[in-house]
């Protein structure tokens, strides 16, 4: 099955003329608590493994699409015109092309607001991909499930399955061909002192994507084999963590789940590192902090950037050792960054 069966079948009896003038989602990122790395289908994103997510709050993408004459679709980032021979347009152009229903006489115009930096391991694809079905949804009027929707953004990016629910979410891999099971389930459990901190180092676009870098870890780690049992053992372990607030074994195993990634691509041929000198400086402040009594774990994507867990209680002196964090409060109801 291709993308197109899918997105024709979860679609079928669905209008395929806009109900409304235009569509608007917001969508928010996600970081991966438990990661996915690796497809068992590249063509519909379908995982190896379940993964397990915390999301943004307000930190994501809000994307307004509509239909416009001729044949170009329009993109506009963050109040900018994206070139057409963008990376970034192409992507928006290509998923777009599973959603012109044989209509050739108009093309879509896509303005998004993207708080997160673009490619840079920061989850604005996950955000991005959510926020363009969710916009389409509107559109069009299909008053689709989350669920469904979560289905339809996993075409575009595999984390964004991820992307339609606050809180907690596991993207449960499936089992099934065409991936109608492999679908975004929130959490019902939630820990409103969890903190995730940002630090930025390099908001430039990854110098190697996502679907390349996984491709070729499976293809070529020899330690990939033991991946899915990495992953059975940490998701189990990360969801009874969360289950009991044990904030303990939770960044540990969040920790050693994404070094262990990280490690898989270091063995790949050629070998893959996102890693960049202030990213191994800054994961020796977090080892020595946290050795000193500080209780402070990071989880790291696939970009140089670390995205520290700590909880509330230590706000103060975790913007101590580590300054200009940008700090969110995933669970808070209505101001869910906190500015240092
Ligand atoms: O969804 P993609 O293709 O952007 O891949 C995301 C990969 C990681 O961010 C490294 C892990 C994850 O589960 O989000």
């Amino acid at each position: 099955m291709n993308k197109q069966a899918v997105v024709d079948k979860i679609l079928a009896n669905h209008h395929t003329i806009p109900k409304h003038e235009q569509g608007v989602w917001f969508a928010p990122a996600n970081i991966a608590l438990c990661k996915y790395w690796g497809k068992r289908n590249t063509e519909l994103n379908l995982p190896y493994t379940s993964s397990l997510s915390v999301s943004l709050g307000d930190f994501g993408a809000k994307t307004t699409i509509m239909q416009q004459a001729g044949t170009n679709d329009t993109v506009w980032v963050n109040g900018e015109l994206s070139n057409v021979a963008s990376v970034f347009s192409k992507k928006v152009t290509e998923f777009l092309n599973l959603f012109r229903f044989g209509q050739n006489n108009h093309s879509f115009l896509v303005q998004t607001h993207s708080t997160v930096p673009i490619g840079a391991g920061l989850a604005s694809s996950a955000a991005g991909f959510a926020a363009l079905v969710g916009a389409l949804n509107a559109l069009y009027g299909w008053e689709l499930s989350l669920t469904e929707l979560s289905i339809l953004a996993r075409l575009g990016s595999g984390s964004a399955s991820r992307s339609f629910w606050k809180g907690f979410v596991e993207w449960e891999a499936g089992v099934s061909e065409e991936g109608m099971d492999s679908i975004g389930i929130p959490l019902s459990t939630v820990w409103p002192e969890l903190r995730i901190g940002l630090m930025i180092f390099n908001r430039q676009e990854k110098p190697i994507s996502s679907r390349v870098a996984m491709e070729n870890t499976v293809k070529t780690s020899p330690f990939y084999a033991v991946w899915p049992q990495k992953q059975v053992h940490d998701l189990a372990i990360i969801k009874e963590a969360i289950l009991k607030q044990d904030f303990t074994t939770l960044g540990e195993t969040v920790e050693s789940n994404a070094l262990s990634m990280h490690a898989l691509m270091l063995s790949a041929m050629p070998p893959i590192l996102y890693s960049e000198p202030a990213t191994v400086t800054a994961m020796n402040h977090i080892w020595q902090r946290r050795q000193a009594g500080l209780p402070v774990y990071f989880t790291q994507d696939a970009g140089p950037n670390l995205k520290l867990l700590f909880l509330a209680k230590d706000q103060d002196n975790i913007l101590k050792y580590f300054p200009g964090i940008e700090i969110i409060a995933p669970f808070a109801e209505n101001e869910n960054k906190e500015k240092p």
